[in-house]
């Protein structure tokens, strides 16, 4: 098909975002990102230690029409040069999503444009495809603040959970690591910058869930263990030093590290079991993505087990829009039923 044109849209979480993109799935020229605008709230939820509902909602809805306005200026488009518009309409926090599927709506409506919602979860699944066009089926490791599965990744809309957290995300523990220790937010960036110069031989961290089967996940019980440490510290010390900061850095983080390697390995070859497929494609996503460490390790393990290894640049791991307008680009070359009427849906599975 002929490339289309579509303006992305997104506010599930912390970040007001817009963007245009242009391409067609398997199209002769890679898709191309004409512009992406992402405004982020860090600085009003900072004092919280994390994102406040409220607040995130109100400013998603002063923020939308800026980002729209600026996306189509960066991108030199106006409405009329759009196909369609691809809209996050869940999973999220219900006030953001549903400023978001409003103003999609509205300029849906005003500017005649079909309108395509878009799950969340699939835009971050489908961004390998954006990137490096990676064909179907691969293998996708969502780690972030609010994420953390293993997907085969199957088509546009053919997604297999094959394991995941059963209680926080990644992201979330080292943003609660961070805080307990007093580095601030969010704390992925602050923990790994400690840890560099830590040992993580000297506090003993637990490696939950190794000793079962499957690529199930767990992260709540290193919270635990990290305060644990702490309070030890505090009550023999009076406090913490920059070493004592460090080395409980550099425990947790490997930690992470360990379980989300070796559950990669096993979700490998479940991917392997369930699509015959033993040279994909193993696709990293999320803030955690980031984390020199853990995507060094999950390196080693696509490359032992045969896998070629991807993860998008940085300001594409993270929550944006340009994954969004992607997500509804693939929908519609799909076929998925376009709808000027979608409505927000704050819980919704792949
Ligand atoms: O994908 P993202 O921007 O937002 C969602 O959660 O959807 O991910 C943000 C999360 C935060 O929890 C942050 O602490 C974590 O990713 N993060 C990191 C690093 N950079 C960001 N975690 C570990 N190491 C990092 N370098
Ligand atoms: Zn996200």
């Amino acid at each position: 098909g002929r490339p289309l044109t579509v303006l992305g849209v997104e506010s599930s979480c912390d970040d007001t975002a817009a963007a245009v993109v242009t391409g067609w799935p398997g199209g002769n020229d890679a898709p191309r990102i004409l512009s992406s605008v992402v405004s982020g709230q860090t600085d009003l939820h900072a004092a919280f230690g994390g994102v406040v509902p409220e607040i995130a909602a109100r400013a998603h809805a002063e923020q939308l029409d800026l980002c729209v306005a600026r996306a189509l200026a960066d991108a030199e488009c106006s409405l009329s040069d759009l196909d369609a518009i691809a809209v996050t309409a869940g999973p999220g926090l219900i006030g953001g999503v549903l400023s978001g599927v409003m103003c999609a709506r509205g300029l849906a409506a005003g500017a005649d444009l079909p309108l395509v919602g878009v799950n969340h979860l699939a835009g971050h699944a489908l961004t390998p495809r954006l990137t490096d066009s990676v064909t179907y089926p691969f293998l996708m490791l969502l780690v972030s603040g609010g994420h953390c599965q293993f997907l085969a990744v199957e088509g546009p809309d053919r997604f297999a959970r094959l394991g995941g957290s059963i209680d926080d995300a990644p992201g979330e523990a080292f943003d609660k690591t961070a805080k307990l220790l007093g580095l601030g937010y969010p704390g992925g960036p602050l923990v790994e910058a400690e840890a560099r110069d830590g040992d993580p031989e000297r506090f003993a961290f637990p490696r939950p869930l190794l000793d079962r089967p499957g690529a199930d996940m767990s992260f709540s019980g290193l919270k635990t263990a990290l305060r644990r440490a702490r309070d030890g510290i505090v009550a023999e010390k009076g406090g913490l030093t920059r070493r004592d900061r460090a080395d409980l850095c550099a425990g947790f983080q490997a930690a992470v590290r360990d379980v989300l390697v070796e559950k990669t390995r096993r979700a490998i070859g479940l991917f392997a079991d369930r699509t015959g497929r033993r040279d994909a494609t193993l696709a990293v996503a999320g803030g955690v993505a980031a984390n020199g460490a853990i995507r060094a390790g999950l390196e080693q393990v696509a490359a032992d087990a045969g896998f070629a290894f991807t993860a998008p640049p940085l300001a594409l791991c993270t929550d944006n829009a340009a994954m969004i307008a992607w997500a509804g680009i693939e929908r519609i070359a799909d076929g998925a039923a376009l709808d000027a009427s979608i409505t927000a849906r704050p819980r919704w599975p792949l």
